[in-house]
């Protein structure tokens, strides 16, 4: 029976421990997200993303001095070497920023050795390099794209701020500052999904941790996993006003088409992350600082998905407010994924060496189905 069972193949894996984990903690019902314990509501409004990196990879709050080294650290690392600047001007103009920031991370494998992975040191310094570039080839690979010069980073600002900088020549408000510095936080991890789970399979076969970043990108590049919010802004733009909202919901559930940016496998009650963004969008509008109409069709969204399908325990999740507030700070839709990746890398580093600590390299089974014991025809008798 046992046996049975254990060679029963579960689509997806799904509701399959892949591993023992501290790290991330989700309650769907209770609609709860926690960093090493701690609410992601209470560090996005209290911490900052380096903070929260700290926490998920080092599984404490960093007490002053290793705080301070470890701002100091990523700060002055930010910058990308000559090479690999140049590198990114012969990459194709209109490549995707996801395929840019996998073809990027990976090299830097090759500028940055550190292929003794059970060396602490080595792990520290690879953690620092990725955080601190990932930003920097994201805005590059932008500027580029539009045939525009990179911005070297400045040391002066915060972590989000620099981003936002290198983007586009100018600093941020407060405000905005917060937001971009909240979004990472809000996507720095998210217990076992599909990129972490790649990077703890790569992980596990003691491969070096760039390689293990870059397999986690293109993992999160498939349209499954990242990039609904990028949905949410185009279903925002093709309904166009706030009067087309219903009859654009009505047309959709008639013909049982989704809803991008609304429901959740896991949240049944309430996104935690969606939640916080949502502020933000309150804000925005105090400020003045979002465009009228989007805020007019979001807000009939809400009331319209609430009114018709909240018995489903559907909600707006994280992709539907990060897409509006990406939408109304200027960021460019084809960096939305990327951005996750920015904030999600500290999870998969933290998930990395989690994995080290008790490592056995990945290696499930199959359920064989295909034929045995043919006979091999030469190609003539065909
Ligand atoms: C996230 C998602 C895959 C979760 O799916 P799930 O929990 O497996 O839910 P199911 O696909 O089993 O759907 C359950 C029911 O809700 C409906 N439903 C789920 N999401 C819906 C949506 N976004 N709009 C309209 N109806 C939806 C389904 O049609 C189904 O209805 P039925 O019971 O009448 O057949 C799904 O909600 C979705 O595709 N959402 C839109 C994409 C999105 O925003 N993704 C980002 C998630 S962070």
């Amino acid at each position: 029976m046992e046996e049975k069972l254990l060679m029963e193949v579960v689509p997806g894996l799904e509701g399959i421990p892949a591993a023992e984990s501290a790290i991330s903690y989700i309650d769907g019902e209770a609609g709860i997200l926690e960093y090493r314990g701690i609410t992601v509501e209470t560090l996005a409004e209290k911490s900052d993303f380096l903070e929260v990196a700290w926490l998920l990879i080092f599984g404490h709050l960093p007490a002053k001095d290793e705080l301070e080294r470890w701002r100091n650290d990523i700060t002055f690392h930010t910058r990308l070497k000559l090479k690999i600047l140049r590198m990114m001007e012969y990459l194709p103009e209109n490549g995707h920023p996801m395929h840019y920031l996998q073809a990027v991370t990976s090299a830097m494998g090759m500028y940055y050795p550190a292929r003794d992975t059970l060396d602490a040191e080595s792990r520290y310094w690879s953690a620092v390099r990725l955080i601190a570039k990932m930003p920097t080839i994201v805005a590059a690979c932008e500027r580029l794209k539009h045939g525009d010069a990179p911005i070297q980073p400045r040391n002066d600002l915060s972590f989000a701020a620099n981003f936002y900088y290198m983007l586009f020549e100018c600093e941020p408000t407060k405000l905005v500052e917060k937001i971009m510095d909240a979004m990472l936080t809000l996507h720095a991890d998210h217990t076992m999904n599909a990129s972490t789970f790649s990077a703890r399979v790569v992980g596990s076969t003691l491969a070096d941790p760039y390689t293990i970043v870059s397999s986690a990108i293109g993992t999160l590049s498939g349209p499954l996993h990242g990039g609904a919010n990028e949905e949410v802004v185009h279903m925002i733009e093709e309904i166009g006003s706030k009067e087309n909202v219903r009859p654009y919901i009505e047309r959709k559930l008639e013909k049982k088409e989704k809803i991008m940016g609304i429901g959740h496998r896991v949240y049944r009650t309430r996104d935690p992350r969606g939640e916080v963004l949502k502020g933000f969008i309150r804000e925005l509008a105090e400020h003045n600082a979002i465009d009228r109409n989007t805020l007019e069709i979001s807000r009939e969204l809400e009331a319209v998905v609430k009114e018709k399908l909240e018995a489903k325990q559907l909600h707006p999740n994280v992709d539907f407010y990060s897409g509006i507030v990406f939408k109304a700070i200027g960021i460019p839709t084809e960096l939305f994924t990327p951005i996750f990746a920015m904030g999600r890398v500290a999870g998969w580093l933290a998930h990395w060496m989690e994995q080290l600590k008790t490592n056995r390299i990945y290696r499930p089974t199959q359920k064989y189905t295909g034929l045995r014991a043919r006979l091999y025809i030469p190609v003539a008798e065909r």
